[in-house]
């Protein structure tokens, strides 16, 4: 019986790739004492914002419904620079009308996950580029999971190596202190709960493509 290992191909294309950025803040070492207490801090402060989030962030905290507008505050000028620096990468990896458009920070907001805290899948509406900068985790700190959004794709998946991006249905991408994850704002996603005695914290924030101002 032969098989198709002699067959010629022309190629290969790709079709409907879905891009995920990453990178390390390089002045995280220096930065991660102040970020990790910036977050704590405003946590301990913010009554209304902890009131809110036993309501509608079981068992974590996010200021997502209090402080939203993080990329303003002076302290984190740096870290959002360097987001910004990310977000223009992501863009200019899509091929998206840079020349006339550009990436323009709308929403930025922390979140914290102790011990059986998770976030059930959502997405962004209202922005193009979603990321998450991870200022406290560990090995032990549950992974933000990913979603095909072909739901065609379930009709009748073929026996496959599901660890294969090509294949996978879900994909799951370690947390790691100091690195981003930019996403498409479309893109649905999730944290499982965190079973790990240590807290998660995270900064979570929206690009949208905003128009150059015309010179
Ligand atoms: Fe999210």
């Amino acid at each position: 019986m032969s098989d198709n290992n002699n067959q010629k191909r022309d190629g290969l294309r790709v079709l409907f790739p879905t891009l995920i950025y990453e990178a390390r803040y390089p002045e995280f070492s220096a930065m991660e004492e102040k970020l990790v207490s910036f977050v704590e801090q405003m946590r301990d402060q913010d009554v209304e914002g902890k009131r809110i989030s036993a309501e509608q962030y079981p068992s974590g905290y996010t200021s997502y419904f209090t402080h939203n507008a993080l990329y303003k505050d002076p302290e984190l000028l740096d870290l959002v620079k360097f987001m910004h620096l990310a977000a223009d990468n992501f863009a200019k990896d899509h091929h998206w009308d840079t020349s006339n458009y550009q990436p323009a920070i709308n929403s930025m907001f922390a979140n914290i996950n102790p011990k059986y805290s998770f976030h059930p899948e959502h997405l962004h509406p209202y922005s193009h580029i979603s990321g998450v900068f991870y200022v406290k985790c560990d090995a032990s700190s549950p992974a933000i999971g990913f979603k095909d959004p072909r739901a065609a794709r379930w009709m009748m998946p073929p026996a496959a190596d599901g660890m294969r991006p090509e294949n996978a249905f879900h994909a799951k991408l370690a947390p790691e202190a100091g690195k981003v994850f930019l996403f498409p704002s479309w893109l649905e996603h999730s944290v499982a709960q965190n079973l790990s005695d240590r807290e998660r914290i995270s900064m979570s924030f929206n690009f949208e493509m905003q128009q150059k101002p015309q010179s």
